[in-house]
């Protein structure tokens, strides 16, 4: 069994043509592209320290998703991390899961072969 996994990428939409283009660089075989609304741990605010008490106020951001072959996501999370990077507040985060497989449905196929 091949073993995939699923980036997901959530970062300001500035970023996105970056990112675009280092995922192409970097040969990913597909991506999905999100309007999101999110916060972090700043609660949508510029501060570091925030109320406990301050509601949330979600932030309009992009998700970016890819499914690539797990020996690969090391690589394509360095360079994402390089390329989000600015030390400041929302420069975004990177989920990394396992996925169990992907059907390409034109020809069946399963796992890596359907990437
Ligand atoms: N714990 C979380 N669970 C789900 N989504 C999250 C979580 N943390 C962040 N996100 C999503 O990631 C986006 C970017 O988060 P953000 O960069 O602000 O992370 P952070 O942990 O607050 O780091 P920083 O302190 O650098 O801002 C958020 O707008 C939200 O959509
Ligand atoms: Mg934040």
């Amino acid at each position: 069994m091949s073993k995939l996994s699923r980036i997901e990428i959530i970062c300001d939409m500035s970023k996105f043509s970056l990112l675009k283009s280092e995922l192409s660089q970097l040969g990913v075989r597909g991506m999905t592209f999100i309007q999101v609304l999110g916060c972090g741990a700043e609660k949508g605010t510029k501060e570091y320290e925030v109320d406990e008490n301050y509601e949330m106020e979600l932030l309009p951001k992009i998700e970016v998703q890819c499914v690539v072959e797990s020996e690969r996501v090391a690589e394509i999370v360095d360079r994402v991390e390089k390329a989000l990077y600015t030390g400041h507040i929302g420069d975004g985060k990177i989920f990394v899961m396992s996925l169990d497989d992907v059907i390409r449905v034109r020809t069946g196929d399963h796992g890596e072969k359907a990437l």
